[in-house]
């Protein structure tokens, strides 16, 4: 089939190169025409595993191109633009309706407009208004993402299950014709109305978030009780009714979804005039968390001022250079309001734009050296093989203190080579 994908955004663009995999033939348009020029050129403009190298075997092989510019020629349209938070918690749409003002003044051979970007529940119905309004035949389906970013190509080609909101049965044949390769393969294809499929992107995505804040508050409970969190998480996950995924204790939860789609959901609950309890208890139960970790550091490392504070991790979660609403900054922000240095390292981040100082380190010794403790913000699996022995006997760091915030390191080992070693949610090394 021949698509059309609106956005090469995270979303817009591991879509693309997924569709091209399945064997479709897909060309993605951005406004942003630095963007695809690099893209056309075989380079990301993100870091995403795998990526780079599939987008450059599909572009040679004439199944993947870039324009911004719309054209005629595809039989299904996707739109994948941005969809972020206003003030109030409520998603912006603006960049949906004005994907479809430009497709509408563009004659155009597709019936079918998808929406993937993520939208509150009711959007498609709105859009439907809208395109009738302008007495555009284009029919509706939604058709959410449940891309995890540093597993996003492999989330799309492995997917749980494929949703599709639509109420006519000709969208519904098109589409899982499109999906066809991943469906033959066993994958499940749930084909629901379009506000029950918007319904369960953002539900998706709440409860992981719930299951999260979970986690994180028995891990606070466990530093009082004496239990290990990490265990405590197995003894958990491993009924199945329950899942071993998303119960790994943090600094809380971040990213450029989480924090947007569970506003956007309360959101909707309060302007149906609808109580959630739950949803308002994990977004303060999150936003507490940053706080409660800085105090944390604070309270190991003492008197902040004057220190040399080496951190580890600046991106949200490993395996992304994606820094947008990452707990990382939010907890180095309260650091920075001390006469402190920072001196970061991430594998994937070079170079910050943010509102306070910090020294970004092109490699992890040289964010050692002389600081007073290291704190460790991201679970990339990079840090977990540094030799910790080494950099004692070396004597790079000050202080030997390790505040692991993603419990990631081997403590015996930690240990046993001089180091104060503090994680989360154990109570001898209360925090
Ligand atoms: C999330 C969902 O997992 C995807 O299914 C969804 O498609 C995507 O949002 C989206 O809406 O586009 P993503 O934000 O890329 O994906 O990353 P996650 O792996 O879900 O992590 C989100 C946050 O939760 C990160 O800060 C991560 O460190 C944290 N987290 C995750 C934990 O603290 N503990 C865990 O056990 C898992």
């Amino acid at each position: 089939m021949k698509i059309t994908i609106v956005g090469a955004g995270y979303v817009g663009l591991v879509t693309s190169i997924g569709f091209a995999i399945l064997g479709h033939e897909v060309n993605c348009i951005d406004v942003d025409k630095k963007k695809i020029s690099m893209l056309k050129n075989g380079k990301s403009p993100i870091y995403e595993i795998g990526l780079e190298e599939k987008l450059l075997q599909f572009l040679n092989k004439g199944k993947l191109s870039f324009s911004s510019k719309f054209n005629n020629v595809s039989d299904i349209i996707f739109i994948a633009v941005g969809t972020p938070s206003l003030g109030n918690g409520s998603a912006n749409l603006k960049f949906i309706f004005s994907a479809i003002d430009s497709l509408l003044k563009h004659p155009s051979n597709s019936r079918l407009l998808v929406i993937k970007s993520t939208v509150p529940t009711g959007t498609n119905r709105k859009i439907r208004q809208y395109l009738l309004d302008k007495g555009s035949k284009y029919k509706v389906a939604s058709n959410p993402e449940f891309l995890k970013e540093g597993a996003a190509l492999f989330d799309f080609l492995n997917p749980d299950r494929i949703v599709i909101g639509t109420n006519e049965k000709s969208s519904e044949k098109v589409l899982e014709q499109l999906y066809k390769p991943l469906i033959s393969n066993g994958t499940l294809f749930i084909s629901t109305d379009p506000a029950t499929s918007e319904l369960v992107k953002h539900s998706s995505n709440a409860f992981l978030a719930t299951k999260i804040a979970f986690i994180n508050e028995l891990s606070d409970l466990s530093e009082k009780v004496g239990s290990n969190i990490d265990d405590l998480a197995k003894g958990i996950g491993t009924d199945h009714r329950i899942g071993k995924e998303f119960l790994k204790v943090g600094p809380g939860f971040g990213g450029s979804c989480f924090p947007k789609d569970i506003a956007a959901l309360y959101d909707t609950f309060k302007k149906q005039k609808v109580k959630s309890f739950i949803l308002e208890s994990v977004i303060t139960s999150n936003k507490q968390r940053f706080f409660k970790v800085y105090k944390q550091i604070e309270s190991i490392i003492g008197n902040l001022d004057k220190k040399r504070i080496a951190f580890f991790g600046l991106s949200f979660k490993a395996n992304t250079d994606d820094y947008r609403e990452s707990p990382a900054i939010k907890i180095l922000k309260y650091l920075s309001q001390h006469d402190v240095t920072i001196s970061a390292y991430d594998p994937k981040v070079k170079k910050v734009n943010l509102d306070f100082d910090i020294e970004v380190h092109q490699n992890y010794k040289s964010a050692l050296r002389n600081a007073n403790a290291l704190v460790i913000a991201t679970e990339w699996e990079e840090f977990s093989q540094i030799d910790f022995n080494s950099i004692q006997k070396n004597n790079l760091m000050n202080d030997n203190i390790i505040i692991d915030l993603r419990n990631i390191l081997d403590e015996e080992k930690i240990v046993r080579s001089g180091y104060s070693y503090y994680k989360l949610g154990k109570v001898k090394n209360v925090l």
